[in-house]
């Protein structure tokens, strides 16, 4: 346990660190590469580039100075970095790592205030939640080994088929190449893929499954990143996929993790709603997949919102599960104008608001699940919070660093 004396400094500190939160995060991280290049592969560059993983460190910090004394809140967010470690395999040694970096840039940023008393104070604070953390990844380690066809650290599968899903989405099917069983995970979960980079070393990136649990493959949907704006690098990962990896190639992929799930054993009536946007449609397909299977007297409902038909996925494969299953409605909402005004019936024009999405809906009370960009996530959130829906029934992932939705 933490002393008394700790918990104190911490929370007095707490304050100026989160006034400095993200110049910290962003000194610690340049210094970190610089003292200790052998992390930098575990990062993504274009996280760092945009600011996003500086600002979920800061904000993981804040929160965890800020309840130091009542550590059970934290639970879903230790939850969420414990995945998504043990996605991109953190390991035990890595820890002392970015603790000496991080205690070294709170005296650098902070000079004459961070005193002996403070600094010990976060070193022990940090030793804290780094065991907590250490101690939930190696559980997440020996449960993706011990399973049926689980596996530790990358192994290489075979692409065994490639598929377009849409003008900028295709799907990789992928089989382990060692012959070894596809093992089980919960629908929403993502692997990792590991790639060569042209300087020698490898860089990873999550993708979530796209199709359900218990196929004799892993499937995963990928975008092709183009340049935000001109003089940018397009996507590094998402090109490589689309432009060079044909079927027959190998893949190396880390087992499956992640806590964005449907839960398939809850055994209650509300209606699911499935909310995605743009790729967001990835873990989403899997869900819904899973649910009709597993949910046959519930009302399930889908929302996929896209700029426009031709970059849309699966919307044959949304259509025949509802031609399958009654208990299932599917929209479309396009934010593009239509072309040749071909909308009608479930698909419509626009964006998808609270008012929008109640208009489809029997009730307020579901079970909510969305993934998409960060404006449509904070839209999505901001009215679900209005409408008073209890957090353990709004269910959320970003295909990235944890954004805010607050804001
Ligand atoms: C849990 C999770 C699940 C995911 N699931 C999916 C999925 O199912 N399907 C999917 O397609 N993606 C998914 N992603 C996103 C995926 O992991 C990658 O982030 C995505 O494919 C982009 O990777 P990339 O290597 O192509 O692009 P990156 O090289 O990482 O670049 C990302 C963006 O930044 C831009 N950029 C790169 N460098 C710079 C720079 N120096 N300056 C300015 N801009 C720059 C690029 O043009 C690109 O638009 C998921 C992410 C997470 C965290
Ligand atoms: C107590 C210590 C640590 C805390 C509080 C912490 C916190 C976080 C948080 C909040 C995220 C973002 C999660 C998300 O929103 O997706 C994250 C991601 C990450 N962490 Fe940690 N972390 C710690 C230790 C480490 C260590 C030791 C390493 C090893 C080098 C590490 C490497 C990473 C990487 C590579 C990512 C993903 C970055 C990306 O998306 O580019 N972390 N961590």
């Amino acid at each position: 346990m933490l002393s008394e004396h700790t918990i104190q400094i911490v929370k007095s500190t707490a304050p100026i660190l989160q006034e400095h939160g993200e110049t910290l995060t962003r000194h610690f991280y340049q210094r970190m590469f610089k003292h200790n290049p052998e992390v930098a592969p575990f990062f993504n560059p274009a996280h760092q580039q945009a600011g996003k993983q500086q600002r979920a460190l800061a904000g993981a910090i804040a929160a965890y100075a800020a309840n130091i004394d009542n550590l059970e809140v934290l639970g879903g967010a230790v939850e969420l970095i414990a995945q998504k470690h043990a996605s991109l395999m953190i390991k035990p040694e890595h820890y002392p790592i970015v603790g000496a970096n991080l205690l070294a840039s709170i005296r650098e940023v902070l000079g004459e205030g961070a005193t002996d008393d403070i600094i010990n104070a976060w070193a022990e604070a940090y030793g804290f939640l780094a065991d907590i953390l250490i101690g939930r990844e190696k559980q997440i380690y020996q449960e993706n080994a011990k399973k049926t066809g689980g596996w530790e650290g990358f192994k290489p599968f075979r692409v065994i088929r490639k598929e377009q899903e849409s003008r900028n989405i295709t799907s990789f099917y992928l089989a382990p190449a060692d012959g070894a069983p596809v093992p089980t995970f919960k629908p929403g979960q993502y692997i990792t893929v590991r790639a060569a980079t042209p300087n020698g070393s490898t860089t990873m990136r999550n993708y979530s499954l796209s199709d359900k649990p218990g196929q004799e493959w892993l499937r995963i949907s990928v975008k092709r990143e183009l340049p935000p704006e001109a003089n940018t690098p397009a996507g590094y990962v998402s090109n490589h996929l689309h432009d060079t990896v044909e079927v027959g190639d190998l893949v190396d992929l880390a087992p499956p993790c992640g806590e964005f799930f449907l839960d398939v054993s809850e055994r209650h009536t509300r209606p699911l709603v499935f909310v995605a946007a743009g790729v967001g449609v990835t873990p989403i397909h899997s869900m819904l997949s899973a649910a009709v299977e597993e949910f046959a007297e519930r009302d399930i409902i889908l929302i996929h919102a896209a700029l426009n038909e031709e970059v849309q996925a699966f919307r044959t494969t949304f259509g025949a599960l509802a031609q399958r299953h009654r208990n299932l409605k599917v929209y479309y909402r396009y934010s593009d104008a239509p072309a040749n005004n071909t909308r009608t019936g479930n698909a419509s024009t626009g964006l998808v608001t609270a008012e929008y999405i109640e208009s489809l809906l029997p009730g307020r009370d579901a079970d909510y699940y969305f993934c998409g960009p960060q404006p449509f996530m904070v839209s999505l959130y901001h009215g679900l919070m209005q409408w008073g829906i209890p957090a353990s029934q709004v269910h959320f992932e970003f295909f990235g660093p944890r954004q805010a939705l607050e804001g």
